[in-house]
This record gives C-alpha cells, sequence and structure tokens, in this order.
C-alpha cells in the first residue's frame, strides 16, 4: 500500500470538494452517497477512478447507520445531487452507499432508500471500512472507520475481508466528553473539538475515550495475524490518535492525511455490480 498515493488521491478530492470547480468527464460516473451520523458527502469519480466532484453537508438525520429523519435525509442528498449535477452537466444516474458493518435487513435497506428517493439507482451497497480499504489499497491489515457515531472495524487478509465488527463510539462520544467536561452544550464542544489552537489541551481531555476505542479495537483483532492498523474517519483527526492506538494495541497505526474523506471516496469506487 502506498499511503502517499493514497494521500494525494484524497487531497485531489478535497480541492474538489472546496473549490466547487467542474471537472472534464470522460466516460461514465461512478457515484457514492455517505449518509454519515455527522456528515452526508456525495463523492463523483470519472471511469478511470478520477475524482471529479463532491460535495458535503454536515447533517443529523441518520444515526449510527439508521435513518431518524428519512424526509430530511432525502432531501439532503437531492441538494448534494443537484449541486454536484449543476457542475458537471450532467445527471447522476447509478450510485454506490455504504452502511456501518453489520447493518442488516430493513436498516440497510433504508439507507439504499434514502438514495433511491433522490432519484439514483443503487447498484451496490458496501460497508464503511470494506470501502475506506479500496482507497488505501489495503490488502492485509484492519481497517477502522472512527465517525460520527459508530466505529466500523474491517479486517482483510490477502485482499479479501474476513471480518466486520461495529461499534457505537466515534466523534460523538469525544464531543459528549468535552461538553461535560467544559460544562458547555454539545454544539460549542463540537467546535472546541474541531479548533486546532486547542488540540493539545483538549486531546488530554478525550485521551480516555481514544484509548477505550484501541482496547475495543484489540479485542476484535485479537484472533487476527494484523501487522497494521489503518485509521480512518473523522474522529481520527487528532496529531496524537494513532500513537494512543500504537501504545494501547502494539500494532503499528497509520492515518491518511485526510481520514474524513476516504470512506466517502470508497463508496463511489465501489460503484460497480
Ligand atoms: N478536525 C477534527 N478534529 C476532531 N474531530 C473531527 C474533526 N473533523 C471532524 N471531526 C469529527 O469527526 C466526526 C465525523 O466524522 P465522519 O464524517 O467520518 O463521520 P460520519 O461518517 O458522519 O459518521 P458515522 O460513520 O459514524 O455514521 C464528528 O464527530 C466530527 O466532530
Ligand atoms: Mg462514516
Amino acid at each position: 500500500m502506498d499511503l502517499k498515493k493514497a494521500n494525494d488521491y484524497i487531497a485531489s478530492f478535497a480541492k474538489l470538494i472546496e473549490e466547487k470547480q467542474p471537472h472534464k468527464i470522460t466516460g461514465k460516473l461512478k457515484v457514492g452517497v455517505d449518509l454519515g451520523t455527522a456528515n452526508i458527502v456525495i463523492s463523483v469519480l470519472d471511469e478511470a477512478d478520477k475524482p471529479i466532484a463532491g460535495a458535503l453537508y454536515p447533517a443529523s438525520v441518520v444515526k449510527d447507520g439508521l435513518v431518524v429523519d428519512y424526509v430530511g435525509a432525502v432531501q439532503i442528498v437531492r441538494s448534494l445531487k443537484q449541486q454536484v449535477e449543476d457542475l458537471l452537466g450532467t445527471r447522476l444516474i447509478e450510485a454506490a452507499t455504504a452502511v456501518p458493518p453489520g447493518t442488516i435487513g430493513g436498516n440497510a435497506k433504508a439507507m439504499a432508500n434514502v438514495v433511491e428517493s433522490a432519484d439514483m439507482e443503487v447498484i451496490n451497497v458496501v460497508d464503511e471500512p470494506t470501502a475506506a480499504s479500496t482507497v488505501l489499497g489495503v490488502k492485509d491489515g484492519a481497517v477502522v472507520d472512527v465517525g460520527g457515531g459508530t466505529t466500523g472495524i474491517s479486517i482483510l487478509k490477502k485482499g479479501r475481508v474476513i471480518y466486520t465488527a461495529d461499534e457505537a463510539t466515534g466523534g460523538t462520544h469525544m464531543s459528549l466528553v468535552i461538553a461535560g467536561n467544559y460544562k458547555v452544550s454539545f454544539q460549542q464542544a463540537e467546535e472546541m473539538k474541531k479548533d486546532p489552537s486547542r488540540e493539545r489541551e483538549i486531546f488530554t481531555v478525550i485521551k480516555p475515550v481514544v484509548e477505550k476505542m484501541a482496547s475495543i479495537v484489540k479485542k476484535h483483532i485479537a484472533s487476527y495475524d494484523v501487522k497494521k492498523i489503518y485509521v480512518v474517519g473523522g474522529a481520527c483527526c487528532f496529531k496524537e490518535f494513532e500513537g494512543v492506538f500504537y501504545k494501547e494495541i502494539g500494532v503499528e497505526t497509520v492515518k491518511p492525511k485526510l481520514p474524513l474523506l476516504v470512506t466517502p471516496l470508497g463508496i463511489a469506487l465501489n460503484c460497480k455490480k
């Protein structure tokens, strides 16, 4: 796995989201819709997997893989789709979406239904950490997606996913701890958490949460021969995050530069039947 290559790839997608510049289209598009607890992201790639457009909306219409506000979710996906279609001057027809590992039956269907209600045909539903592993090109090791509400774990061996799990922990839990510690609202805690100038101070407060996350991951990977852990998801943005994982688990832990965008990109890479 070439982390530098993956970082450049993710950075090119981040630039597209930021600049909102249209890109030239060649061939059939691949679309990914990530219905996250904290963010809804739409990613569009061209036939050669080059990112050509993307849009993100912070939302709380899905909680831990469960759609809690169906109408709201559809509205957001529709508006993101429209935004991207206007930039590209073409319509998005097919899409892939993702669910936390272990999401089954009606709950998994509900996620796909949101995308279908926004007028895209869902041709694949992948699990989140597995989607992330596609971007990183991980063939062996564990991919851990620490999102807003859930932490997904995917273990790969020789390019095959051999184990997946999902745990109810993520950035939301960090914010709750910050809110309690500083006696501020959840929203204020969210802002404090993302303020780079306070990163060191805040990390001291949430370090026990990260240690707990690491101990959860350690249990899941215990019976597998995992030599490397790849962390992705918005909640692992902290500089010291992977260091805590390494210390707790004793397995080398690496993180791409823009961890929040890895899973959304991976979903688009999996937009195939
Ligand atoms: N710079 C940052 N520092 C710390 N935390 C951050 C930062 N940026 C985002 N986060 C946190 O990351 C989480 C969102 O990450 P992500 O977009 O991966 O989650 P999601 O996909 O919406 O959720 P899930 O996968 O659990 O459904 C939020 O808790 C958010 O506060
Ligand atoms: Mg996610």
